[in-house]
């Protein structure tokens, strides 16, 4: 399965998902890193890594159709099969998301439906919240919305900052991504309306993941 990671900045997650396809028997090649932003710290890995970059700058378009169209004109020539969305800070328009319907996934900082959107570590500390962590999911139009594929809970320490629970949920984060990119790859992620189930996984993968609906 050949696959494009889209990235905005650090680019953690896409590093993570990188390293992982090199291990050996991995289902997928990641085959480019696409960045909205031509400064993406990101993007320095992968021309160390070989891995061809793409940079679709937002601010060249007029509109999000046009800059959405320059995207999938690029993947389509590429022929890719499966797009990673690793801390691509952009909204991607309803017609870009239904035309690779079930083809796009998301790495998002809490435990969603909680806590969409910005600001997460703040507002969930806020919130008086004992847990929450991060969610690999299918990307659908509205945003940080679709079935979930993976998750992770991080608990809410008393000393906690925006700053540390970011870091503690970041390390979940290069665990279960690598990992929902892998059962999609093998194909084992079915859809059924709003809810993703994973064939056959193993037990050790099984407390990652959503239970069986
Ligand atoms: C990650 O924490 C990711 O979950 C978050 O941005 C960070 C990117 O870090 N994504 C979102 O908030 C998307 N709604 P990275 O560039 O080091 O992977």
């Amino acid at each position: 399965m050949k696959v494009a990671i889209f990235i905005s900045s650090r680019g953690s997650n896409m590093q993570a998902l990188v390293k992982a396809s090199q291990e050996e028997g991995f289902p997928a090649e990641i085959v480019t890193i696409l960045s909205n932003n031509p400064d993406a710290g990101g993007l320095e890995f992968a021309k160390a890594h070989n891995i061809p970059t793409k940079v679709i700058n937002h601010r060249d378009y007029d509109n999000r159709d046009d800059f959405d169209a320059a995207i999938n004109e690029y993947l389509e020539g590429m022929q890719i099969d499966l797009i990673c969305l690793a801390g691509f800070m952009r909204l991607l328009t309803a017609d870009f998301v239904n035309r690779w319907r079930d083809s796009i996934i998301n790495i998002h900082p809490s435990l969603l439906p909680a806590f969409k959107g910005l600001h997460v570590h703040e507002r969930a500390i806020e919130s008086g919240a004992r847990f929450t962590g991060c969610t690999v999911h299918v990307v659908r139009p509205e945003m940080d919305d679709g079935p979930i594929i993976a998750q992770a809970a991080v608990p809410i320490l008393q000393k906690d900052t925006p700053e540390s629970l970011a870091a503690r949920i970041l390390e979940q984060e290069h665990k279960i991504y690598p990992l929902a990119l892998k059962l999609m790859a093998q194909r084992k992620v079915k859809i059924h309306g709003s809810i993703a189930r994973i064939e056959g996984c193993v037990e050790s993968e099984a407390s990652l993941l959503n239970p069986e609906a």
